[in-house]
């Protein structure tokens, strides 16, 4: 055995751990907070890091963030955490001192500090969608998979009342197998326009070079990019799929057990290759499962005035339909997941039915009384990643399942390149049918 070897596990055992350990145990045996660090911790990711610290077992050691303004708003709250503007630095610096890494930056850099960090044996807390291209969302689930790492990718909805009740009464077949599902959320994180030949003042506090990172480089405009514009952008955000449709797909993708789909087209205007199509509708087709016809037809609709009229999608009484949320359409009825904090509506011959949670309560599948309180109800889905870095539970939403969900959404997306066309996706080859459509699957990385 060479020396660092045998100083590693001297140093592991100083702690009671066994380096040949999975994750979770090791950090079971340490008797000690699980030691956080945070990626990206300014707009949601200053949600994440006040979420993540309210469990009494964590103890935030460090903060990262390309903007000094906002890590300085963070550094406030954690007076005693190290900071960093790289989080390449942060990874290799604190490797001896950090369990977890929550990652909450734009999608384009999930995936590369979350590959770094797993490679390093970290447990993940990241962001929705996974990443902004297929190959890494794969190459994601595979390391996790390998390292036995705890993960969890930032849906917090999956863990609300109304979405398990959701998924309880479709399992429970109340509306029968179900044939087609329709999505629906009327925001727009698209952009249609065209960017000016210039380039602003790149603001002092801002390090537009990590900010960009393995992305392609571009031109700092103001707005146009940080904070939360970067969605709308090609090479960085993955549109509004990817942002509300993660969410709203979540509920349908994991009651129906679904796996990705065979098909899948998008129409939409003609790419600019600039940003996502203002105005999306995506329709897939999915293999049957155990919970749904031979197969099941999903459409997917975003952007203003969404969604277009459907009988499908009329209520009884001459409702109104809410403005975001997804119908399950099956043999027997239909069943309406508004999102969000809404109980879910079952209406059969055109007639709402009562629905009675208290079988699934009795079974303690179900907590009884919802507070439907967002604040309150978010805590469940990260106090369940780091239970489960504690070894006292199970990720809900770990890599293994939102690395689908996130391919699923990626396939719609990259058939927005060709509006109208129908793309057959062949799942164990990880490549479309069609050759051209493959150019998109991955995303070149800059060095920076
Ligand atoms: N689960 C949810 O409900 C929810 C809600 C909003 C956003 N999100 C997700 O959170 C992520 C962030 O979204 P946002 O709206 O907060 O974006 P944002 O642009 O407002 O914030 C991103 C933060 O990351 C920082 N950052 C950027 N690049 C970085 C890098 N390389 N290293 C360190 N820090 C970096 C930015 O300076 C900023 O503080 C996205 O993945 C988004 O999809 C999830």
């Amino acid at each position: 055995m060479n020396q660092s070897r045998r100083e590693f596990i001297k140093k592991s055992s100083a702690f009671g751990v066994s380096s040949f350990l999975p994750f979770n145990k090791k950090i079971f045996k340490m008797n000690r907070k699980l030691r956080t660090a945070h990626i990206g911790v300014g707009g949601m990711g200053l949600n994440d890091l006040k979420a993540i610290s309210s469990h009494k077992n964590v103890e935030v050691t460090a903060l990262c963030d390309v903007d000094s303004k906002l890590l300085n708003q963070a550094l406030k709250l954690f007076p005693k955490a190290k900071i960093f503007r790289d989080y390449r630095v942060l990874l290799n610096n604190l490797d001896n001192e950090i369990d977890a890494v929550v990652v909450s930056t734009p999608d384009h850099t999930h995936g590369p500090a979350s590959i770094m960090a797993m490679k390093k044996g970290k447990a993940i807390y990241c962001q929705k969608p996974l990443t902004n291209n297929v190959l890494e969302a794969r190459e994601m689930n595979k390391i996790s998979s390998q390292k036995q790492l705890v993960t969890q990718m930032g849906i917090q909805v999956h863990s609300f009342y109304d979405y398990k009740l959701a998924k309880l009464l479709i399992q429970d077949g109340i509306v029968g197998k179900i044939h087609t599902v329709r999505a629906w959320s009327p925001k727009n994180w698209g952009f249609d326009g065209k960017l000016p030949k210039k380039e602003d003042d790149i603001p002092d506090n801002l390090d537009w070079n990590l900010w960009l990172g393995t992305s392609p480089y571009k031109n700092y405009l103001e707005n146009q990019y940080h904070q939360y514009n970067w969605r709308k952008m090609i090479g960085f955000g993955c549109g509004t799929l990817g942002d509300m449709g993660v969410h709203i797909f979540d509920t349908p993708y994991n009651a129906l057990a679904l796996d990705v789909p065979q098909s899948v087209i998008n129409i939409c205007r003609k790419p600019n290759e600039i940003g996502f199509p203002e105005k999306n509708k995506v329709s897939y087709m999915f293999p049957g499962t155990k919970f749904t016809t031979e197969k099941l037809k999903w459409i997917w609709e975003d952007g203003k005035s969404s969604p277009s009229h459907h009988n499908d999608l009329k209520l009884p009484n001459g409702d109104k339909i809410p403005q975001q949320g997804a119908m399950f359409v099956g043999e027997k009825g239909r069943l309406l997941l508004p999102h969000f904090m809404e109980i879910p509506k079952i209406i059969i011959d055109n007639k709402y039915e009562m629905v009675d949670p208290s079988k699934f309560e009795k079974k303690g599948l179900l907590e009884k009384n919802p507070t439907r309180d967002y604040e309150k109800d978010s805590l469940l889905h990260y106090h369940e990643f780091i239970d489960a870095c504690l070894d006292k539970k199970k990720c809900s939403a770990p890599f293994s399942y939102s690395s689908k969900l996130t391919e699923t959404i990626l396939l719609g997306v990259i058939a927005g390149r060709f509006p109208g066309e129908k793309l057959n996706w062949d799942k164990e080859k990880g490549q479309f049918r069609e050759k051209k459509a493959n150019l998109f699957l991955k995303q070149n990385r800059r060095l920076f």
